[in-house]
């Protein structure tokens, strides 16, 4: 470190405490710059300074972290993620297997009818139809998915002659959902409204920005001004086509803007000057929504009926009791996704959410995630409460880790984690009530590292599951992920296979 030279041009404290901001997940460079307001040149010589005194580490693909951020498992006390997996053949019976298939949402980027929303957070359309087919249903049953997102799984219902259920708490992505599961939606009176909305658009003067504080930074000024006058100009949502444009603003609103999803949502490695126009990805957006319009008539024949979407709690599901085939989901993960934050454009520009409140409290609603609002997880922060005896152990240790570190942005991730499997449970009971007997329930659903502390998330479900009266079928690992906390740390995501029992009532 710089010791006795040349006085830093980038002070420490404003770099750490970005670099903490994004924890785990880590900065480049060029995005500490533009959070601290300093030349890139000098962050960089600053991050190798405080790298070399062992406060940041370079995780790989130019990411920076804290090294408090880095590991805890030489620590004594460890559990690795093996000595789960053997314990949970001892108690459970049941071997981790293997998937091979799709699982992420990668493929979904360009396949007709998913391709209009793109939700990162989403799962494989293959995966879900490969389900389907195999689970060989009758016309018409029920499949139900708790945590609906983009609408995968009911969109793949549809398409194999099934009818979709699903909840969900992100009005945008309840929005998608409905647009994408009505196959029958007119070509061509898409086309003639979004023409008139681009016209209305042309003649309207610029409206007022969305309350997002970094509005201004995260679009060009043309384009922000462009945005609005679209915005101001799509027909209120009281119709299919209506509201069919409305997942078209939606879907533009990142690539226009000089914001990727990376998972997060986040700035750098675009080129704000080649953004494209507003009005014509709109276009494009609708072109390509009346193309896939086409692609799905010609199965027409073959079209379940129309999906349900609730916009409401999972743990409140109102889905008939004893009438679901099968039950397809992936949960939000033990640490997971803020997916509030990384949806707040949608929300702010189609007007979900008039403040930064609303949308702390739509997170407040929403299975617990490590960015709950302070307080939010005081009801849970005594481990001895949890139901699971693997919890009761590993809690404290989250909890003796966040103690000792000091340095993790809060002092409650114990209390996050048993909230999470609280926020769990009375989903799996409710899809148990909704499921005929011998129905399934399956789930992808990942394991984490928090606080240096390894979670078996995947392993956890199952035995909540198992708790609730399903017996569980299977856990199948379907790919390995890369830990926020610790890159060289090697996560998984699985496929959690559970059975309502033939005899339950
Ligand atoms: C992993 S994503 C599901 C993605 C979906 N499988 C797809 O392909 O689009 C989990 C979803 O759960 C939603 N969610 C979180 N808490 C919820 C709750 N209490 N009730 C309903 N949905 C919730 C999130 O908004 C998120 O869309």
């Amino acid at each position: 470190m710089g010791n006795g030279g040349p006085a830093p041009t980038v002070p420490t404290a404003p770099l750490l405490r970005a670099l903490s901001e994004t924890g785990a997940i880590g900065s480049t460079a060029r995005q500490l710059a533009e959070r601290v307001s300093r030349p890139l040149p000098a962050v960089s010589e600053r991050l190798a300074e405080l790298s070399e005194a062992g406060r940041v580490l370079r995780i790989g693909r130019g990411l920076w972290i804290l090294r408090d951020f880095e590991t805890l498992d030489g620590q004594s006390g460890f559990v690795e993620p093996a000595a789960y997996t053997e314990r949970f053949l001892n108690e459970e019976g049941v071997p981790l297997g293997r998937y091979d298939g799709p699982i992420t949402f990668a493929d979904n980027e360009t396949a007709p009818v998913h391709r209009w929303w793109p939700y990162v957070q989403g799962y494989s359309a293959g995966f879900v139809a490969g389900l389907l087919e195999r689970a060989d249903l009758p016309r018409g049953a029920s499949v139900l998915d708790p945590f609906s997102g983009s609408g995968t799984t009911v969109v793949e219902a549809r398409r194999a002659g099934l009818r979709g259920l699903g909840a969900e708490l992100l009005p945008p992505a309840v929005l998608a959902a409905r647009v994408k599961t009505d196959f029958g939606l007119s070509r061509a009176a898409l086309g003639t409204a979004a023409r008139a909305c681009l016209e209305r658009a042309a003649r309207r003067a610029p409206g007022p920005l969305p309350f997002l504080r970094e509005t201004e930074r995260q679009f060009a000024p043309a384009t922000r001004e462009a945005l609005t006058r679209l915005r101001d100009a799509l027909p209120p949502p009281t119709t299919p086509v209506a509201r069919a444009l409305r997942v078209a603003f939606g879907r533009i609103l990142i690539p226009v803007s000089r914001l990727r999803r990376s998972p997060c949502l986040g700035y750098g490695g675009k080129d704000p000057a080649v953004a494209p126009d507003p009005m014509a990805a709109f276009s494009s957006a609708v072109a390509e929504m009346q193309a896939d319009l086409a692609t799905l008539d010609r199965d027409r024949a073959s079209w379940g009926p129309r999906a349900t979407l609730w916009e409401v709690d999972a743990r409140r599901l109102p889905a008939p009791k004893g009438r679901v085939a099968l039950a397809v989901t992936s949960p939000p993960y033990v640490n997971g996704m803020d997916y509030v934050m990384n949806y707040k454009l949608d929300l702010a520009w189609l007007g979900y959410a008039r403040s930064y409140d609303d949308l702390i409290r739509l997170r407040t609603a929403m299975v617990a995630c490590d960015n709950l609002p302070r307080g939010a997880a005081d009801a849970y922060l005594r481990p001895d409460e949890a139901d699971d005896p693997w919890l009761r152990e590993l809690l404290p240790r989250i909890r003796a880790n966040v103690a000792r570190k000091r340095t993790y942005r809060r002092d409650d991730v114990h209390g996050i984690v048993l909230r999470y499997f609280a926020d769990l449970r009375p989903v799996l009971a409710r899809v148990y009530d909704a499921l005929v007997p011998d129905g399934r329930f399956v789930l992808v659903v990942g394991d984490s590292l928090l606080a240096g502390t390894y979670v078996p998330g995947d392993l956890l479900v199952a035995r909540l599951g198992r708790a609730l009266g399903f017996s569980i079928d299977s856990v199948q690992v379907a790919r390995s992920r890369r830990s926020g906390q610790r890159r060289s740390f090697e996560l998984r995501e699985s496929i959690v296979t559970l059975r309502k029992p033939r005899a339950a009532a």
